[in-house]
């Protein structure tokens, strides 16, 4: 049997798309590998996020024709958003690639697939066809056993922040049919997942009409709470603009949307905000997060963060520190800002790369501090904790809480997929360390 070598770039949409691709592989008797020197075909998922994402591709190449040198040539296919970035110039630069397919073409793989194999042609395959991608995906989806699922219900984006190519790299927004969403939710149940978490470039942005109805991501969570052997709900990533009230009232009313959530605010400055065209003001944010506060008042906020945008003055830096002194955000990511060829910041004049680096280390220092206080506050606390799996050579198991702190578990009478509490006995900046309390006397704090 052929097999297929995945390495995945990029955010958890890939991550998903990169399960699908997987599948359609196995559709067309492809088995997936973890050698890669055992793959008739190597497949990159990539990211066109920041800086150097296209020359990381080409090196990545550069490695894949060593490990196969003096050997055979796989077929060598680059998938994601630098596929659909740079699409033909990636055939041009490097004869080694064979197929350059973007995001929106996946479902074309079997096709293109066995036709090389055939004829050994060469394709480029980058048009924006997503509604196809999602039919014909559903229709060959088989298995996913995994006790917490991604399952993207949106795609693409229509916000064209300044400094960003997911809309040009994922065209503009499309949400899938609302009932194609909850069978597949329904599926991956079956298949034992315990947590799904609804994904989207900007998923709070889902919006499904059909007749006189009008389906949102509010309506998505109402039903997905609705599954019995279901116990958690996530989604990401969020716009600060699309939080309407009908999402934020999910919090209180359905218990299995866990009270945690990405909200990427980038900056902490109005100027720099409205010069990134984020469309949303500092006071916008905070009244967001003020009515979380008050539909759960547990909730924690992550966030992500861009230092050294053009027209960033250190007194625009320091809002941004004042701004996570006083939400405290936990797990957040920041970078400095990276021009992307293409988008409209990439014209303006870039700031002072030392002084960047100098206020990314504070930045992250102090979203470490707090990381770690939260942390050390935990200890000897009772957490509610689902198990995903076993740690290799351990007996030891992984699991997240509410929070998504990752959790690593004594081993003791339960198996992955059960949701159970932990008693907290040691804590680093990342994760925290207990033991499997079987009948409480208290209810579970995280
Ligand atoms: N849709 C999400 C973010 C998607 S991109 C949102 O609106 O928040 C993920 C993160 O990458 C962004 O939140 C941003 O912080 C970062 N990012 C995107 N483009 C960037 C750039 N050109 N330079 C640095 N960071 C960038
Ligand atoms: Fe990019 Fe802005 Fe769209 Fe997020 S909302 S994907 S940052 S353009
Ligand atoms: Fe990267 Fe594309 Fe996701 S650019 S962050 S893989 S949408």
């Amino acid at each position: 049997m052929k097999k297929v070598f995945i390495k995945t770039f990029g955010c958890q949409m890939n991550v998903y798309d990169s399960d699908r691709i997987t599948e359609l592989f196995e559709s067309i008797n492809f088995e997936k590998t973890s050698e890669v020197d055992k793959a008739g075909c190597y497949f990159l998922n990539t990211c066109h996020i920041r800086e150097k994402a296209t020359e990381k591709v080409y090196s990545e190449i550069g490695r894949v024709k060593k490990t196969f040198k003096k050997k055979y040539k796989p077929l060598v296919i680059v998938g994601g958003c630098v596929a659909q970035a740079e699409s033909n110039e990636m055939l041009k630069r490097e004869p080694y690639i064979d197929m350059v397919i973007g995001p929106q073409s996946y479902h074309n793989i079997p096709d293109l697939v066995l036709k090389f194999f055939r004829k050994q042609q060469k394709f480029d395959l980058t048009e924006f066809d997503v509604i196809r991608k999602f039919d014909y995906l559903q229709k060959i989806q088989k298995k996913n056993e995994k006790v917490s699922s991604f399952l993207t219900i949106q795609e693409g984006c229509d916000k064209f922040c300044h400094f960003c190519v997911v809309p040009y790299t994922r065209g503009p927004e499309y949400s899938r049919p609302f009932k194609q969403v909850v069978d597949e939710a329904k599926k991956f149940v079956d298949l034992g997942a315990k947590e799904i978490t609804l994904l989207g470039q900007n998923v709070n942005a889902y919006k499904y009409e059909e007749g006189k109805k009008t389906y949102k991501l509010s309506s998505i969570i109402e039903e997905l709470n609705q599954i019995e052997e279901l116990q958690r709900i996530r989604f990401t990533t969020s716009h600060p603009l699309d939080m309407t009230d009908d999402l934020i009232a999910c919090y209180k009313n359905f218990k299995k949307l866990m009270p945690f959530l990405h909200l990427p605010v980038q900056s902490g400055s109005n100027k720099i905000l409205k010069l990134m065209n984020r469309k949303h003001t500092i006071e916008h944010y905070y009244s967001v997060v003020e009515k979380l506060l008050k539909a759960r008042k547990d909730i924690e906020l992550s966030s992500d963060f861009i230092v050294g945008y053009p027209g960033e003055l250190q007194t625009d830096f320091e809002k941004t520190i004042e701004l996570i002194k006083k939400i405290k955000f936990t797990n957040s990511y920041s970078f400095i800002y990276s021009p992307r060829p293409g988008t409209p910041a990439a014209k303006k004049k870039n700031s002072n790369n030392e002084k960047n680096k100098e206020n990314l280390l504070i930045l992250q220092n102090l979203l470490s501090d707090i990381q770690v206080e939260k942390n050390m506050n935990k200890k000897g606390s009772l957490c509610e904790v689902l198990v995903e799996n076993k740690l290799p050579n351990q007996e030891k198991y992984f699991g997240r809480n509410r929070f998504m702190s990752p959790v690593v578990i004594d081993s003791g009478d339960y198996v992955p997929g059960n949701l159970i509490n932990v008693q907290i006995h040691s804590v680093n900046q990342l994760s925290l360390f207990g033991k499997y309390i079987k009948n409480p006397t208290a209810i579970p704090a995280l």
